[in-house]
C-alpha cells in the first residue's frame, strides 16, 4: 500500500529525442539487421529513441515547475547523422550512434542538465553518450557491425514517461518543444 503510494507520487522521466516515422522504419531496420549478428530483443519501433537527460524518479509536483525550465532551453533545429553501430558488452545493448556527435546535439543536452540544475533536479550524473539502443540482452558482440548512414532531421525534444507493465517499458510523452 505505502510502495503504492509512493509510486504514484514519483514518475520516472527523461527528455528525449522521438523519431518520425521515416527515421523510426530506418532504425528499426537496423534493428533488425543486428539481431541476426548479435541475438537478443529489438526494441519495439514505437519506443526507439535517443535519451538526452535522465532525470530518474521525479516527484509528480516537479513536472509542471520541469515543464516550465524546459520551455525556456533553445537551440536550433539538426542533422544527426548516425553512422555508428555496435555494441556493449556490460549492459548487453547493441546501439546505433551520431559518431562524431553534432554540436547542436551536444548543446541542446548540456542546456538540458544547466536548466534542471538550476531548478535542484538532481539528474544522472553520468558523461552524456549519445545513443539508441536498438537491442536488449544481445548473446554475442562482434566487433564489426556495418550500417548505411542514417540522416535524422531533429526538430523538436520531448519530455517522457517511462512506465513498465508485464511486457516492459512503455513511454508517455508528457510534452515537446520545438528548436527554431
Ligand atoms: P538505455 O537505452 O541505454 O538503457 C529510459 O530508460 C531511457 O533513459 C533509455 O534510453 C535509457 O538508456 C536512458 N537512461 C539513461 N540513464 C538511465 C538510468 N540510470 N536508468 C534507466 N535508464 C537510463
Amino acid at each position: 500500500m505505502r510502495e503504492n503510494a509512493a509510486a504514484g507520487e514519483r514518475a520516472r522521466l527523461f527528455f528525449a529525442l522521438w523519431p518520425k516515422r521515416g527515421v523510426r522504419r530506418g532504425l528499426a531496420g537496423m534493428a533488425a539487421h543486428c539481431l541476426a549478428a548479435c541475438g537478443g530483443r529489438a526494441m519495439r519501433p514505437q519506443t526507439l529513441h535517443l535519451t538526452l537527460l535522465f532525470l530518474g524518479d521525479v516527484p509528480r509536483a516537479q513536472i509542471e515547475q520541469i515543464q516550465q525550465a524546459a520551455a525556456c532551453v533553445s537551440g536550433k533545429p539538426f542533422v544527426l547523422q548516425l553512422q555508428q553501430l555496435a555494441c556493449w558488452r556490460h549492459n548487453r545493448i547493441a546501439y546505433a550512434a551520431p559518431q562524431p556527435a553534432e554540436d547542436g546535439l551536444l548543446s541542446l543536452a548540456a542546456a538540458l542538465r544547466c536548466a534542471m540544475e538550476r531548478i535542484g533536479v538532481a539528474c544522472d550524473r553520468q558523461p552524456f553518450v549519445p545513443h539508441v539502443t536498438l537491442l536488449r540482452n544481445i548473446v554475442s558482440c562482434p566487433e564489426t557491425l556495418a550500417m548505411p548512414p542514417l540522416a535524422w532531421q531533429v526538430d523538436e525534444f520531448a519530455l517522457v514517461q517511462s512506465l513498465s507493465d508485464g511486457s516492459g517499458a512503455r513511454y508517455a510523452t508528457l510534452a515537446s518543444w520545438k528548436l527554431q
